[in-house]
């Protein structure tokens, strides 16, 4: 608690993201997004959300979301979010975003929302349900973000552009009423982002595509063995040191994730001199990943089924979150003039 303490907070810098409570958490997720989350919460001030708010877009039912919100932040803190030091909260409970999101509204232009990717790609995907909601994504996007005045946001390339909107909207609020959010920017760790391709060999590890491909941090042990098992091989290099297909140099990749040195130069030579034996591999990588997902498996279950310690969670970041907003939206208002005594 100390580390959200206003002296120390006021000499860090701010971090938001958001998470979406769709789908279940991957290892793409855990390596792309979750694994940074964790390696920031000491460093930075945090805010990290759940977009339930986001997720209304798409007209679920609403009867799942309960569920769905419980399961992500129980995911999240199992992979090692720390409730204590970071703001951990749901979008709907902070209802100053919707008073934000409004404002920014005024400053949006429904040429350039039409325009958005992910518009039009939601469009095409959903054409009897393009609702405002839906348009309007992205400045809602932007309204989580500088809420708390933001100015690192870890995401994936994929979120590009809703950052370079909400940079537009924060330059259009500084211009029209007087300099109070910094722009917020797309933030890693200056590696390369972690790639975590899909054991079919096909692109990268997703939630909507071939199940079997996608190992999730819910998967029972046996699952997990089946996946990996299933991977693509064929029947090994014709000659030594040849260059490794592509659906090999993945098994490779994923091993780098979790297995241990030796493992992989004992198979990396086995490959060079053609000794490969691409069951024995994927047996070593199926018990590795069990081991590696296990125990994240096993804890998310535990704090799911306690709804106590989730409710606790969810007041707790509530109220930080809420914390900050309420001081943006004091200067916002301010400064927009609508303070009329
Ligand atoms: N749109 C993001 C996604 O699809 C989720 C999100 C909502 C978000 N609000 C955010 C991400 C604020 C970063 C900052 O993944």
């Amino acid at each position: 608690m100390a580390a959200m303490n206003d002296n120390l907070s006021a000499s860090r810098q701010i971090v938001m993201s958001g998470i979406r409570p769709t789908g279940f958490l991957h290892l793409g997720n855990f390596f792309g997004a979750v694994k940074n989350y964790v390696r920031m919460q000491d460093e930075y001030e945090c805010y990290f959300m759940v977009a339930d708010l986001h997720s209304l877009t798409t007209h679920p039912d609403t009867k799942e979301l309960k569920a769905n919100v419980q399961r992500v932040l129980a995911e999240n803190i199992a992979c090692g979010l720390d409730p204590d030091k970071v703001a951990l909260y749901c979008q709907s409970h902070i209802f100053e975003t919707a008073e934000l999101y409004l404002y920014l509204n005024m400053l949006a232009y429904v040429g350039e929302l039409e325009k958005t990717t992910t518009f039009k790609d939601k469009i095409r995907l959903q054409p009897q349900n393009i609702n405002a909601g839906l348009l309007t994504y992205p400045v809602l996007q932007a309204a989580d973000i500088i809420l708390h005045r933001a100015r690192f946001v870890p995401v994936g390339k994929d979120q590009e552009q809703h950052l370079e909107m909400a940079r537009n909207y924060v330059n259009r609020f500084n211009h029209r009423y007087g300099d109070v959010f910094p722009e917020p920017v797309a933030f890693n760790f200056g590696e390369e982002l972690v790639k975590v391709p899909s054991l079919d060999g096909a692109g990268k590890m997703s939630k909507s595509e071939n199940q079997l491909a996608t190992l999730y941090l819910s998967d029972d042990d046996d699952l997990i063995r089946k996946k990996v098992m299933k991977a693509k091989t064929d029947s090994g290099p014709a000659a030594p040191n040849s260059p490794k297909p592509d659906y090999i140099e993945n098994i490779f990749l994923l091993m780098k994730l979790v297995c241990g040195e030796e493992v992989i130069s004992k198979f990396s030579a086995d490959y060079d001199n053609c000794t490969i034996r691409y069951g024995d591999l994927k047996k070593q990588l199926a018990e590795d990943m069990v081991s590696f997902i296990r125990p994240i498996r096993e804890k998310a279950e535990a704090i799911r089924n306690n709804e106590t310690y989730l409710r606790e969670v969810m007041e707790k970041g509530a109220e930080k979150a809420r914390k900050s907003a309420r001081a943006t939206m004091e200067i916002v208002r301010e400064s927009m003039g609508l303070k009329y005594f």
